[in-house]
């Protein structure tokens, strides 16, 4: 088979290498991929927004199964440009798609079918959201309705930081038309836990579960970023949480889009927080997460292409999803700065290092070849480096052994992901 995956980030690479694990798979292409993906996949000089170019690129190759990483070209309608031409592709269509692409649908759509999350008003107008804002329990959380590189999300600790909020989003639109809508959300405490499953319209399987850090600094300070590092699994995903999910959030997600006339195909992403009062979905995403990916994938024992295809042709109630007894920690190396101003084109060196085989994995996220053919870095996170162990203690001191393995200018990571596997009890 000839697989198309699309993205560059390090999601694309750990799916690229899983896809690379099948039997299968003869020959992978990527767009537009980076340096590391090009060691497992030929890349493309196409944007994942191309999509005329995408599914030009599909026909003439002849591929036989596209795999779409990204939100974006997922919510903007990526998958039925590939149906429309008969072509073979992973993902939800752009109706599906909406259950990240507007946190209102999402929002409305658990209120309707009585999945548990917050409770939340929806504004369209800054007057109207701010004349509510005056008699709200504080903190609050503002959302923007559309998609905002998971940016567009303010926690506001009173009255004055909510109408500065609303000014942000609705008036000044720091996030463009994303804010055009915004949802106020009640504030809920507790761990947050990530948990990707795959579903073919009706069906869902459930991976093992993992913990992002979204925060820039240690101590879950600075800004939110895309993901600082991740482990897997959660220990704080109990049996007790497994079977509350299972029966008021997964299936009746999965049943809530089918009865909107939504079948969803693909991957849901479920944001929970495991709040005093049982689990609550803080978001939803229509793809992997990043740097999820990078710690679930690896541990996952299926061939991911015939799970890929049995979630298109809705044959996934087939399949056994199974996951390796053992544990894994992705350390993201980013440049210094991020996510705000940082600089690109420093020499990546020491690489050579990484063997999947050991259970060391190098997930790149922003590398390119410079014009000499040196790997360079290329974006605000750079590298993922992950690693297996028996347990979350020993992936972990073997992700940060590793770190120091690989070096760049500006590099900066930090020193405090998986901190919560010493809080726990197991
Ligand atoms: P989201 O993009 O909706 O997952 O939000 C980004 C981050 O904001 C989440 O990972 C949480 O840390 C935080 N957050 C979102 N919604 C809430 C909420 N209702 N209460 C507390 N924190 C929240
Ligand atoms: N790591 C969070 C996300 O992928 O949205």
């Amino acid at each position: 088979m000839k697989v198309l995956v699309v993205g560059s980030g390090g999601r694309e690479h750990a799916i690229c290498w899983k896809i690379s694990q099948s039997e299968k798979v003869d020959k992978i292409y990527c767009a537009p991929g980076n340096a590391g993906i090009a060691q497992v996949a030929e890349c493309v000089d196409i944007k994942a927004m191309e999509f005329d170019k995408l599914v030009a690129f599909a026909k003439e190759n002849s591929i036989d199964l596209t795999v779409i990483g990204m939100d974006d070209p997922l919510v903007g309608g990526v998958v039925d440009a590939f149906e429309a031409e008969g072509l073979r592709v992973f993902g939800p269509r752009k109706n599906a798609a909406i259950l990240e692409g507007s946190k209102a649908f999402s929002k409305d759509l658990m209120k309707k079918y009585n999945i548990p999350t917050a409770a939340y008003e929806t504004f369209t107008s800054a007057e109207d959201a701010k004349a509510y804002l005056e008699t709200s329990n504080y903190p609050i959380v503002l959302k923007a309705d559309g998609l905002a590189l998971g940016k567009g999300v303010l926690i506001c600790m009173n009255k004055d930081e909510a109408m500065a909020g609303v000014n942000e989003l609705m008036l000044d639109k720091k996030f463009g038309s994303a804010g055009n809508t915004i949802v106020v959300e009640e504030f809920m405490t507790g761990r947050e836990v990530s948990v990707l499953s795959f579903v073919d319209g009706k069906t869902i399987k459930i991976m093992t579960s993992a913990q992002d850090h979204k925060r820039a600094k240690d101590g879950d300070q600075g800004l939110n970023t895309g993901g600082m590092g991740t482990f897997s699994p959660s220990p704080f995903y109990t049996e007790e949480v497994d079977e509350f999910c299972k029966k008021y959030v997964y299936q009746a997600t999965v049943d809530a889009m089918k009865a909107e006339g939504r079948e969803f195909k693909g991957i849901i992403f479920f944001g929970l927080m495991l709040t005093p009062n049982g689990p609550r979905v803080l978001e939803y995403n229509a793809r992997f997460g990043d740097p999820e990916t990078q710690v679930v994938l690896p541990r996952m024992k299926n061939d991911i292409v015939e799970v890929f295809e049995a979630c298109i042709d809705g044959t996934l109630d087939k399949i056994d999803l199974e996951f390796e007894d053992n544990a894994c920690v992705c350390v993201v190396l980013a440049s210094d700065g991020y996510p705000l101003d940082y600089k690109k084109g420093f020499e990546i060196t020491g690489m050579e290092k990484f063997d999947a085989n050991d259970g060391y994995y190098l997930f790149h996220a922003g590398s390119k070849f410079n014009e000499e053919g040196k790997i360079v870095t290329n974006g605000g996170r750079v590298l993922g480096v992950t690693a297996i162990g028996n347990n979350l203690k020993e992936a972990r001191a073997n992700a940060y052994e590793a770190t120091a393995w690989v070096n760049f200018d500006n590099k900066y990571m930090r020193s405090d992901i998986g901190k919560a596997i010493d809080e726990a009890k197991v």
